[in-house]
């Protein structure tokens, strides 16, 4: 696969099977912490969960940008269980020798472990990497705190944004739990709608806007949905 330098300076790859990039050109690094890491554990403190375990799925692993950010940016008082389904595992394999950017300097041995063991634990962050099919992998998890939705378009990865995968996400998720995408699009926002969750983008303005869908509210710039099915039909991939 291609490297790509991204406008961060972090590196994403270009997939000849999809087509399409990683990580949008805005910047690998940035792309995880702003439109998943940092909403994702802001919102995560207003919940009562909040100080205990969070946990987290990741859709997909591809280079663990999301996972090696979220366990970066882990609040001080909780631990983390990251939850990764990857199809690819040759690409899993081969990340022990990615050029990630200066800010994953101290997680070597991380990303070390998970390329050799697909597993990672230390006494505040386990890591799971499962290699296979993400629709099989998400049915026998629960009690998912925060869904970190960022398969490949749904033009070329069409599965993982149908109505019925969201059903089963949506099955895992805790009463309080949210799904960040970097997606803005009309029937994905529709298919959170029909779930009963709440639209939000997130509050910064060095990044594109996505979208954070939530059971509860949240203190984020907040969509409004409603108007805008007056005007279109609410239909999902
Ligand atoms: C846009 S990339 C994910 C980027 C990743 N979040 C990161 O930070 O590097 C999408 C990934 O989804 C994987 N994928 C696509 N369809 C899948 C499926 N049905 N089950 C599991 N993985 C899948 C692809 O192999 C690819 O690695």
């Amino acid at each position: 696969m291609k490297e790509v330098l991204t406008k961060d300076g972090s590196i994403t790859l270009k997939s000849e099977k999809y087509n399409e990039c990683y990580h949008s050109s805005e910047g690998a690094y940035t792309e995880s912490l702003y439109k998943h890491v940092l909403p994702g554990f802001k919102a995560a403190e207003r919940f009562d969960y909040y100080g205990d375990e969070i946990r987290i799925l990741d859709i997909c692993f591809g280079l663990g940008y999301n996972t090696l950010t979220a366990v970066l940016h882990k609040p001080k008082n909780v631990k983390l269980k990251i939850f990764s389904p990857e199809l690819d595992a040759d690409l899993v394999k081969s990340l022990k020798n990615f050029k990630y950017p200066e800010e994953f300097k101290n997680l070597l041995s991380v990303i070390n472990e998970l390329s050799e063991n697909f597993y990672y634990k230390s006494s505040d962050v386990e890591i799971e990497v499962f290699a296979g099919d993400a629709r099989e992998y998400i049915k026998k998890l629960e009690n998912i705190h925060i869904v970190y939705q960022d398969a490949f378009s749904p033009k070329v990865n069409g599965e993982l944004w149908s109505m019925e995968y969201f059903r089963d996400i949506s099955n895992i998720l805790n009463k309080s739990g949210i799904i960040t995408t970097y997606s803005v699009a009309t029937p994905v926002r529709c298919a959170f709608y029909k779930l009963g969750m709440k639209i939000y983008t997130h509050p910064y303005n060095n990044i594109r806007k996505g979208t954070i869908a939530s059971y509860k509210e949240l203190d984020f710039p907040k969509v409004n949905f409603e108007e805008k099915l007056k005007r279109v039909e609410c239909r999902t991939y």
